[in-house]
């Protein structure tokens, strides 16, 4: 399926989108979710389904925020240290799980070009139209380099990804932290399965650092962080018909240090009986009961290392930014 940038560009620039979310499974997933994990205790909402495309351009607008320290520090990682990951990988094909608007990566997409290899773009995300539209623009910007865009999801489908070449799968943001524990186990194993012995990782994961600098990263003055994972409800009340009242919900953020990891979650301020006939479901949340939306894991170098080792992968360099505020680590399938 060929997408046009608007302004008719050159349609040989024009990147492939394959979509491996159809409508229905969209929609299908969002239900088994939903029962799953709003028709028991705790409440919960997995983190995908706040990215729908308001949810993409909130998230675009915290990455700009003052307080939103993970977007700059690994930015200023790859500024300095794109070219050193590109001499140290032999990669022809670069693909990016919750590429996003791919903004940091044509750090990297520029730093592997200059190495006269990098035939191939393949982003990854759920969000089909920042993705189009990042593909778009990358495909236009560098049109010696085929964009192979797929709508598609990080725990499902990673068994799909082209093949063909040597392959860098970039994971930025820090977004392996939204996943839960056993989640990010399964997910490092089924990246390690689907990618071939020699194959890189070039993984992005948030460091621990001072409760004073996270808490404020994911409790912004302006409210972004509050409005973006309230949206996962106004997706709940589109998708599913549900009459969630985002308003009748207190945002909450809160660092678990047994965990250490963000706990961002949503508090009924009184008790309120939700209704969603698409998932066939009725609610009853107490007063004060919470629904949790997102985690975001906080990591130390030796236990990147030590997950990464038990998923089948060995550490080739870890680069961190001046401040140790975030780590970049290129890795490679044993
Ligand atoms: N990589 C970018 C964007 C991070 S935001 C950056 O570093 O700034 C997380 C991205 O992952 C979003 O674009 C979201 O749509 C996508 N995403 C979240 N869960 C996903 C999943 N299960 N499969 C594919 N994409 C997912
Ligand atoms: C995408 N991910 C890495 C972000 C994070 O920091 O965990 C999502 C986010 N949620 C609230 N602010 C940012």
């Amino acid at each position: 399926m060929n997408h046009s940038s608007g302004n008719d560009a050159d349609r040989s620039t024009d990147p492939v989108v394959s979509v491996l979310l159809d409508p229905d499974w969209a929609s299908g997933s969002l239900v088994d979710d939903v029962r799953r994990g709003l028709g028991s205790r705790p409440l919960r909402l997995p983190p995908k389904w706040l990215y729908d495309d308001e949810g993409s351009r909130l998230f675009d607008r915290i990455t700009k925020l003052p307080e939103y320290y993970p977007f700059t520090a690994e930015h200023a990682i790859l500024d300095r240290h794109a070219a050193d990951i590109a001499a140290a990988c032999d990669a022809t094909t670069l693909v990016e799980l919750g590429s996003g608007t791919s903004e940091k990566t044509r750090l990297l997409l520029e730093a592997l070009h200059g190495t006269g290899r990098l035939r191939r773009f393949v982003p990854v995300d759920v969000s089909e139209g920042i993705l189009r539209e990042s593909a778009s623009l990358i495909g236009e910007h560098w049109p010696d380099v085929t964009v192979e865009a797929v709508v598609g999801d990080f725990t499902l489908h990673l068994g799909h990804l082209p093949r063909g070449d040597t392959r860098m799968v970039a994971f930025l943001g820090g977004t392996i932290g939204n996943l839960y524990v056993e989640e990010r186990a399964a997910f490092l194993g089924a990246l390690a399965d689907s990618l071939d012995p020699g194959e890189w990782l070039l993984l992005g994961t948030d460091l621990v650092k001072s409760i004073d600098r996270l808490v404020p990263a994911y409790f912004d003055a302006e409210g972004v962080t509050d409005r973006f994972v309230r949206n996962g409800l106004h997706v709940l009340n589109r998708e599913l018909g549900a009459d969630f009242d985002p308003g009748a919900f207190g945002y909450v953020a809160f660092w678990d240090p047994h965990m250490e990891r963000m706990d961002l979650r949503l508090r009924a301020e009184e008790p309120q009986q939700v209704t969603i006939p698409g998932a066939d479901l009725v609610v009853d949340i107490a007063a004060g009961e919470e629904l949790q939306v997102e985690i975001s894991t906080k990591f130390r170098l030796e236990g990147i290392r030590g997950e990464l080792a038990a998923a089948g992968f060995e550490v080739a360099e870890t680069f961190t930014d001046p401040d140790e505020d975030f780590a970049l680590t290129l890795a490679r399938r044993v």
